[in-house]
């Protein structure tokens, strides 16, 4: 009892000293330190710790069974207070939090306060579109807010640690996680991780407003074999550095708390034991210094990809760089930590200085959160009831989704539509509160996000008439609807038949001016585990749409989907199609603002949409191959790198999205023609906007190194602004190009540029742009 008492006041002396150095620290950047302020600290802990309570640390057990009450008696409480659990996750409420952190700062020995994590994704209740969603708005400052906000209400709940952002590129539509994601470019890829990694962390990580960040995960999870979740990665070095690491590498490079393993096998060795991926590249040569965490039950998951038994993984896990195990500590799990780690180290697989390595990265993580400082200041009650899903939060979320949607086709410009005369709302996504947070949406407040139907009620008032008629279900196929509507995200199965639901449509259709289709996938559709092999809209709802064109009345096509799809009929037949991804909380009210033009859509699409799904994997950044098409119409040549069957160009591009207004690119300037390796160039566009509303436009510019060392991609994005101009308005919009922007990773994966020919576009999506070149010289 008494060596209890010593402990405990040896920590508070502890705390008191960091609490020092933390106040000094304020206001200084979150980026990765060199030397670790808390190293003398995290020694002395470690010092006092015992083997189980150092392997506790590194355990991440799930919460599910803490509940308020039962906190005290659950398994996990037990374990929490013999000092066996480093963290929770997923666990929600500040009440529930702040119980379950009392067990280890009183009731363990050493009193080390617990993590919380949480899939704090896109928004926390207060919910934003889905991340390819949020993605297409290519607004850096208001992404950035997205997460400020998410971390100001997850923060304002107990959580100090969030499992985003997600960062994997991905250019496989099938894969349903193509929708946590930024799309499929490394450059583009790297700007959303930055700005997220900046929204949660901010300045100082002690303050009780920001979530450490955990980049996710590491590395290449997007690239799985035909896009079936979980699946085998295998990719030259050469197509890893330039394609596929930039995201994590940025996020690192903005100094990113902590990093997730991910599931897959990378150069045939699960990434979750990958030493070359987890030491040599993220430890040695990106200097990242904070905690590696697996992802669920990824250590256990080592025996099923074949590497070895529960002593072989535990040990090459934590040898490879892993310092804590997320949900290892599960009843049907043998590879964790928590279970074998103990016999591990008897069995000499692992030393005491590896495990003791991962306790202090641990530790020092709770230090910068400032956790050993006040273990409950991130569980302020009075904060959750005033900061959590706030007017303010809503109103933002709603300016976010609008600026997230993206106007796929408007012939004879349909929209934007008049809030006047009758408009029917009809298809399965019309009126479901529950599906418009999307996927991975953990803590959002589900019931309370707005539906299209009440959004278009409420925003067009008294003005018009809204009739309204499900018009089918999700899909034909029950037990397939099930699988896409699950975790509460459920649209109920109407038990009218497919034609009574049908009749019900038509008759609303007939009697109004204009039709509003909402249809496209479910929530669950997409997201972790949710892959698919038909990339079409689900035939019951293609069907609706079909009857509902068939009126001869005008039809607006709102597109949910959490990844590009193949609508090549919807494109030829539909005259207007708005795709809002899954908007979030303030759904109904965002759509209907792009729907009546109170906001101009400005989206861009951040992937690619596929003709079909043949075509995929599909990106923009493509080789030219030896063989490249000889014509630009796409036509059929027989002997060259084309299909039979299908054009190669896909169905809308690489950052394509209209405007209600037209906007015209003339001008291209580039102040030299040949540039030093130590110069830079200067570049500008002339945009008019030669429309009839004043909009904004996503100014895109590519270059293409023309002849390398190793083949280069035809396109690449190497700069992008979002611009407001008014309609008759021009605005030149000005670019610098250096060096650093035309490197590459080459042969021997040295970061380089190459003297050489380049050439430079400029235009409204990866497709149009005016061209021009430069040459750069040694
Ligand atoms: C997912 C991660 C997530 C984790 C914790 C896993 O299944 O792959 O993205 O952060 O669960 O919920």
């Amino acid at each position: 009892m008494n060596k209890q008492i010593h402990f405990k006041s040896a920590l508070i002396l502890i705390t008191t000293v960091i609490c020092l150095s933390c106040n000094s620290n304020t206001g200084t950047s979150s980026k990765t330190i060199s030397e670790n302020p808390f190293e003398s600290q995290v020694d002395s802990i470690l010092g006092l710790m015992t083997l189980e309570e150092k392997i506790g640390q590194l355990n991440l057990p799930v919460s599910g069974d803490i509940t308020t009450g039962q906190a005290r008696s659950s398994n996990i409480a037990k374990k929490i207070e013999e000092g066996k659990v480093g963290g929770l996750f997923n666990i929600k409420s500040v009440e529930k939090i702040k119980e379950v952190q009392k067990i280890a700062v009183e009731k363990s020995r050493l009193g080390i306060p617990l993590i919380f994590g949480m899939d704090v994704i896109h928004g926390y209740e207060t919910t934003f579109p889905i991340p390819l969603g949020l993605s297409a708005s290519w607004d850096m400052e208001l992404i950035e807010k997205t997460a400020q906000i998410a971390a100001k209400e997850a923060t304002a709940d107990g959580i100090n640690w969030t499992f985003s952002p997600m960062v994997d590129i991905s250019r496989d539509a099938r894969w349903g996680r193509v929708s946590e994601g930024s799309g499929e470019d490394a450059y583009y890829g790297s700007q959303v991780a930055k700005a997220m990694v900046r929204g949660y962390q901010q300045e100082d990580l002690t303050a009780n407003h920001t979530l450490m960040s955990c980049v996710k995960h590491f590395a290449l999870y997007g690239a799985s074999e035909a896009g079936r979740d979980y699946n085998t990665v295998d990719m030259s070095r050469i197509r890893m550095y330039n394609e596929y690491f930039p995201p994590y590498k940025a996020a690192i490079d903005e100094g990113v708390g902590s990093v997730m393993a991910s599931f897959n096998e990378i150069d045939g060795v699960p990434a979750t034991g990958n030493k070359w991926l987890l030491t040599d590249v993220l430890r040695d040569d990106w200097n990242f210094e904070g905690f590696i965490v697996t992802d669920y039950t990824g250590i256990h998951e080592m025996i099923a990809h074949g590497v070895g038994d529960e002593y072989q993984v535990t040990s090459q896990a934590l040898k490879a760089g892993i310092d804590m195990d997320m949900a290892g500590d599960s009843p049907d799990t043998k590879g964790a930590f928590a279970k074998v780690l103990k016999a591990s180290l008897e069995k000499g697989l692992v030393d005491i200085a590896d495990i003791d390595r991962a306790v202090k990265r641990i530790l020092t993580a709770k230090y910068q959160l400032g956790l050993f400082d006040d273990p409950y200041k991130y569980c302020d009650t009075e904060r959750a009831k005033t900061e959590i899903f706030t007017q303010e939060h809503k109103a933002f979320a709603r300016k976010v989704s609008a600026e997230s949607m993206v106007l796929l086709k408007n012939e004879n410009n349909v929209l934007p539509l008049e809030k006047s005369g009758t408009i029917a709302l009809v298809g399965p996504l019309a009126n479901t509160a529950v599906n418009m947070a999307g996927t991975w949406s953990v803590a959002t407040n589900q019931k309370a996000s707005n539906p299209l139907l009440d959004g278009l009620k409420t925003v067009v008032g008294d003005n018009a008439t809204i009739l309204y008629a499900k018009g089918s279900n999700v899909d034909y196929d029950l037990d397939y609807e099930k699988r896409v509507t699950m975790f509460g995200k459920d649209i109920p199965r109407d038990e009218r038949t497919d034609k009574q639901l049908l009749d019900e449509a038509l008759a609303v259709a007939n009697k109004s001016d204009v039709i509003i289709a909402a249809i496209g996938e479910s929530a669950e559709l997409s997201g972790e585990s949710s892959s698919v092999t038909n990339l079409q809209i689900p035939q019951v709802q293609k069907d609706l749409l079909n009857a509902l064109l068939e009126t001869g009345k005008p039809v607006v096509l709102v597109l949910f989907t959490g990844r590009p799809l193949a609508i090549v009929e919807e494109n030829e037949n539909v005259p207007a199609i708005l795709n809002v991804w899954f908007p979030g909380s303030e759904a109904g009210l965002a759509i209907s603002d792009v729907l009546f033009g109170d906001v101009n859509p400005s989206g861009k699409l951040t992937a690619t949409f596929p003709m079909n799904v043949g075509q995929v994997p599909i990106f923009y950044n493509q080789k030219n191959t030896g063989r490249p098409l000889g014509n630009k119409e796409g036509k059929f040549q027989k002997f060259k790198s084309n299909y039979i069957d299908v054009r190669n160009e896909p169905l809308y591009p690489f950052g394509y999205g209209l405007s209600y207004t037209t906007f015209e690119y003339a001008n291209l300037k580039l102040d030299k023609t040949s540039v030093p390796m130590d110069g830079k160039i200067n570049i500008s566009v002339e945009v008019t906007n030669s429309g009839n509303y004043d909009g904004k436009e996503v100014i895109q510019l590519y270059i293409r190194d023309l002849i390398g060392s190793v083949t280069r991609p035809v396109k690449e994005l190497k700069g992008f602004q979002k611009v407001f101009i008014e309609k008759g308005e021009t605005k030149t919009v000005r670019f610098t190009l250096s060096v650093e922007d035309l490197k590459f990773y080459n042969y021997d994966l040295e970061f380089i540029a190459e003297p050489g020919d380049f050439e430079v576009f400029i235009g409204t999506n990866s497709d149009a742009c005016l061209k021009s070149k430069f040459v750069l010289t040694n």
